[in-house]
């Protein structure tokens, strides 16, 4: 068998998790290959919404096997607490998830550094999610992280040493902070973390790949947060595109089946850097308020603008995508044009692929299509799509090189339609 994949194409956020728990009873496994606590997917159904941050999207359908993978960075703190929060609300998981010994930890201090480090920015900050995520992804590049296999064995001599470290840049910057509740919250989540199987997830997946299990990868973040292809340096710390599931995973790039990339008919992105077709105005505040963009976990203002299809079609071609997914198209209903960025005008030139930098000087070329006035949100099947949507879709395949299969309508479970279906 092959893994399948699913990935965010945009700057995150495009609705990961609603995807992932749809397609979940299609699949034995789902498993979660990169990022940490900075995501924030959202599932709703039955008229409860769920956020979830490190345990993948599939922890929700029967009884399905969940893997937080080697690429994947964990904080016990925030891992007990969201893990207890799902078994409080009636969704036991401790046969379900198991956890690779190679995923890094988050230390509270690396939760120190990321702050310390973005103010030490000033201007140039990155807007992270303030979660430790860069300071663990550099320490694990720079071979001196914490892993979950490390809890097992000498493991207060590895985090004193560890943490010995940190303080001194930490006093180098001159950044302040009281390490005793956030160290007695962290100490816990090691000891919950203890409670589930920690494994050799590559052997795992490998194993039941062997025995004709399907299994289902779950991204994090988006193609444009990649540390590699992303609008560096404005970015996340780990390869969001679909390389990232073989590293992350322990996956052989000959075992990758379909590859999934998401999409909203628009775009958003959180924190800082660069975003060609941002709307800083009316359009762009409506759609804020329409999309209710605002950061599952922080609550942050999403910034909200038009599709753009040049960043789209790069972000086609690094993951290799086989399927397009389609979201939060209902929120476009009611306006009387829509605009589509297919190229960027800079330094006098128009180009149409996505260039080295574009932090400066990027204008977007737009198309600007007829709107629907419909209400998409109750609709069951493609049949329902007004004559405009249908004309809006055909113009994203022709520029995308790839059949959009699945149009969500809304953020309920319920509120997606596939297409295609026929063949
Ligand atoms: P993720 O990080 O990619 O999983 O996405 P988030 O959960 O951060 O953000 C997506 C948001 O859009 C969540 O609040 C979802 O409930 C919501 N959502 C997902 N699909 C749709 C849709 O088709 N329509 C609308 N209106 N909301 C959606
Ligand atoms: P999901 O999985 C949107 C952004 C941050 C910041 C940059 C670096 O929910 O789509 P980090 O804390 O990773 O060092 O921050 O990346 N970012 C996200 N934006 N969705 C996410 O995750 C994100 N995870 C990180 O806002 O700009
Ligand atoms: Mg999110």
């Amino acid at each position: 068998m092959k893994v399948d994949i699913l990935l965010g194409l945009q700057w995150g956020d495009e609705g990961k998790g609603k995807v992932v728990d749809v397609l979940t009873p299609r699949y034995d496994v789902v498993a979660r290959f990169q990022g940490g606590p900075n995501a924030g997917h959202t599932l709703e159904f039955e008229g409860q919404k769920y956020v979830l941050r490190s345990i993948p999207s599939g922890i929700f359908q029967g009884d399905k096997l969940n893997i937080i993978g080697n690429g994947v960075v964990l904080d016990p703190a925030l891992f007990k607490a969201e893990a207890e929060a799902l078994e409080a609300s009636g969704h036991s998981l401790k046969e379900r998830l198991i956890i690779s010994k190679k995923a890094h930890l988050i230390l509270p201090t690396h939760r120190l550094l990321d702050a310390a480090y973005e103010a030490a920015k000033g201007d140039a900050k990155v807007g992270t999610t303030g979660k430790g995520i860069g300071p663990t992804y550099t320490d694990k590049v720079s071979r001196s992280g914490l892993r979950v296999g490390d809890i097992l064995h000498d493991f207060d001599r590895k985090y004193a040493a560890a943490k010995a470290r940190h303080e001194r840049i930490l006093q180098s910057l001159g950044y302040a902070y009281d390490l005793t509740e956030p160290e007695k919250q962290w100490m816990e989540g090691i000891d919950y973390l203890k409670q589930f199987r920690l494994v050799d997830s590559e052997h795992e997946i490998n194993g039941l790949l062997a025995a004709g299990k399907s299994v289902l990868c779950e991204g994090a973040q988006g193609t444009m947060l990649d540390i590699d292809f992303g609008s560096y340096p404005f970015v996340t710390s780990s390869n969001t595109i679909c390389a990232g599931a073989c590293t992350g995973l322990g996956v052989a790039p000959g075992k990758i089946g379909e590859v999934y990339g998401i999409f909203k008919a628009y775009c958003t992105r959180v924190g800082a850097g660069p975003f060609p077709t941002e709307l800083c105005d009316e359009t762009g505040e409506k759609i804020r308020a329409l999309g209710h963009e605002y950061g599952a976990v922080t609550g942050r203002k999403r910034r909200c603008g038009w599709i753009d299809l040049v960043a789209l079609r790069y972000a086609v071609m690094i993951d290799g995508v086989t399927q397009l997914i389609m979201m939060k198209s209902d929120v476009l209903d009611g306006f009387e044009t829509i605009k589509a960025c297919v190229a960027y005008r800079m330094g006098g030139e128009e180009i149409d692929y996505f260039p080295f930098d574009i932090s400066e000087g990027v204008e977007p070329v737009y198309v600007e299509l007829p709107g629907w006035q419909t209400d998409m949100t109750k609709m069951q099947s493609e049949d329902e799509f007004p004559e405009e949507f249908n004309a809006y879709l055909t113009f994203l395949e022709e520029q995308l090189g790839v059949p959009v299969k699945i149009v969500s309508v809304g953020p309920d479970r319920e509120q997606t339609i596939e297409r295609y279906t026929e063949e």
